[in-house]
């Protein structure tokens, strides 16, 4: 058996895909997860992918007493993967408390665990959000960060800052601070992918939705922004590039030996794309027609930024591989798959 790792939100979005790529590169894992936005059937389709059921303890990481009880029970944790954490940013307006309770104590919880019961190493997942709306495109880690735009944001900004200040106080462990683009797609044999909570916010499970006729209709926000096509550009990153990425830098921090005790990459393509070409994509790699509409611009939302990801190309030795269309081939299967079409 390869080194134990903890991943805390392991049956959501994109701890469940992390989960596979983890034990297909032999690792042994062990997820925490409150079922606050999954539930426990992604351990059927991770099982059903990998041979391997994970270990999977149904617990609250905001309860410090559970965690105790978890690294007793699974002696020789190595490593931790911090996905678990709210993240819907409207909502994370109307309930602040919620946000900074939940994202904060669970990270705090684990750091100050982590010398207890001899863990290495943790990796955080941030967002690039903390880059606000960038002064240049593609940005690199060393760009400003801006102050957040919500709480959930906020909730990112600090956590960076919380395991900064924990390394430099001394504390005897290591950690990876990855910075996500926007995650899409899904597993391609369809057996895992996003399960949105009610109407989804984001655009991909809204597209394949509305392909699939849950939805009436896509809504465009905003054709009048400064971008070739007056849609706001993101870099769109394939959910199982990114949950290889979890994987080399586990091993990094947990077998290479000089590295520094903190390290921030960017995971994306370096490619951005517009609203309008990712809805074309899907509409070229399923021969799909999405219904739309184009509204008026989204309260909040950046008009364009998309990752410099040379550091982790480099570093790493990571890059993302997975073609746009193939990245909607997926998600319009999963789509199917879980809309029973
Ligand atoms: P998700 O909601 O699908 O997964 C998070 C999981 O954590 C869920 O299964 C949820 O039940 C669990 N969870 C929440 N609070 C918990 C707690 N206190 N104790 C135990 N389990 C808890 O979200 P995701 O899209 O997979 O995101 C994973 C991480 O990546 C989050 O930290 C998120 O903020 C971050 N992130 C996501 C995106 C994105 O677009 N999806 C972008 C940037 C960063
Ligand atoms: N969009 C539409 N119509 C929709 C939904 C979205 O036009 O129905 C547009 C948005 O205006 C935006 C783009 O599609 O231009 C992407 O929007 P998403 O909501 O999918 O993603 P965001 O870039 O707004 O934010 C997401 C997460 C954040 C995270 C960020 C970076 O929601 O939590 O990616 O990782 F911080």
């Amino acid at each position: 058996m390869g080194q134990k790792i903890l991943v805390t939100g392991g049956t959501g979005y994109i701890g469940s895909h992390t989960v596979v790529e983890l034990q297909q590169a032999g690792y042994e894992v062990v997820i925490i997860d409150n079922l606050s936005n999954s539930n426990d059937g992604v351990l059927d389709g991770i099982e059903a992918i990998t041979g391997i059921r994970p270990a999977f303890v149904e617990g609250d990481c905001t309860d410090i007493e559970t965690l105790r009880r978890l690294f007793a029970d699974h002696k020789g944790i190595k490593g931790i993967i911090n996905f678990a954490a709210s993240k819907a940013v409207g909502e994370s307006v109307q309930k602040p408390l919620l946000y900074y309770r939940n994202n904060l104590n669970t990270l705090i919880n684990l750091l100050e665990l982590m010398p207890e019961y001899g863990v290495e190493g943790i990796v955080f997942s941030s967002s690039c959000t903390v880059y606000g709306e960038p002064d240049r495109n593609p940005i690199d880690e060393t760009a400003p960060i801006k102050p957040a735009t919500s709480p959930y944001g906020n909730t990112k900004q600090i956590s960076e800052e919380i395991i900064t200040d924990y390394v430099a106080s001394g504390a005897p462990i290591k950690s990876i601070i990855l910075r996500y683009f926007n995650p899409i797609g899904a597993h391609s044999s369809a057996l895992i992918g996003e399960l949105p909570n009610g109407v989804p916010n984001n655009l991909v499970p809204y597209l394949t939705q509305t392909a699939a006729g849950i939805r009436k209709e896509l809504t465009v926000f905003g054709d009048d922004y400064d971008t070739p096509d007056g849609s706001c550009i993101r870099d769109y990153i394939d959910v199982v590039d990114l949950a290889k990425a979890h994987v080399t830098a586990m091993k990094r921090m947990l077998s290479e030996t000089g590295t520094d005790s903190i390290e921030v990459f960017n995971l994306g393509t370096g490619r951005g794309l517009s609203v309008l070409e990712l809805i074309s994509a899907f509409e070229s790699a399923t021969d799909v027609k999405v219904p739309l509409r184009i509204g008026p611009r989204r309260a909040g939302d950046i008009e364009k930024i998309w990752a410099a990801p040379a550091k982790a190309n480099e570093t790493l030795g990571w890059k993302a591989m997975v073609p746009i269309k193939e990245t909607m081939r997926n998600a319009w299967a999963w789509q199917c798959r879980i809309s029973g079409k």
